[in-house]
């Protein structure tokens, strides 16, 4: 069975390990907790419980954002973002939703799961339009976007904008 869940305080050891089986970046994808001891992770849940609940912007980028985890028959297989609203800056990179799987779980169709759910879970919290970016060269973000719905707007150098409509 496959389920989001919203991180907890509470949450331990098996989403720890997870975190740590993924790279600290990863096509732009920031994995703040790898590499971190337990006691400092249990510290990063409080953050991101307070990231959760944040109101206003911090320098542009750091917008109040939720984060979930994606689970398989209770095991954590990765993880994503959805930023509550966008800045100039978050509409140049990062857009509303962000994800990674664990690279022990990857192409098995997880990351299409992860951003059909966090799909839903933006909707529910009021975001409509959701733009995604990513990486020129990160081709399977790219067809886990497309596969939903999600429609290529432009591009620069390095990144591709694609907004996935209502
Ligand atoms: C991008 C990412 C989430 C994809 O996760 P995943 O669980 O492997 O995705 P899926 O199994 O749903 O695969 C989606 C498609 O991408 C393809 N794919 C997966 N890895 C691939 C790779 N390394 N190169 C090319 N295609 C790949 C799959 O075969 C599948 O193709 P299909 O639609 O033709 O069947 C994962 O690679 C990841 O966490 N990357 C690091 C973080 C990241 O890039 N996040 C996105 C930032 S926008």
């Amino acid at each position: 069975m496959i389920e989001l869940k919203k991180l907890s305080i509470n949450d331990g050891l098996d989403v720890y390990n997870m975190l740590q089986d993924i790279p600290l970046d990863e096509n732009g994808y920031h994995n703040s907790a790898n590499g971190i001891t337990y006691e400092e992770y249990k510290e990063w849940l409080v953050k991101k419980e307070k990231d959760a609940n944040q109101v206003g912007i911090i320098d542009g980028w750091r917008v109040p954002q939720t984060t979930f985890v994606l689970y398989e028959d209770g095991v954590p297989v990765g993880y994503g973002s959805i930023r509550h609203f966008l800045t100039d800056a978050l509409r140049e990179v990062g857009g509303h939703i962000g994800y990674c799987i664990s690279p022990l779980y990857r192409k098995k169709g997880y990351g299409k799961e992860i951003l059909k759910r966090l799909i839903i879970e933006a909707r529910a919290m009021g975001i409509k339009d959701i733009l995604v970016t990513t990486n020129l060269d990160n081709y399977a973000s790219q067809k886990v976007i497309i596969a939903n719905g999600g429609k290529e707007i432009d591009r620069s150098t390095e990144h591709i904008h694609f907004w996935i409509y209502e």
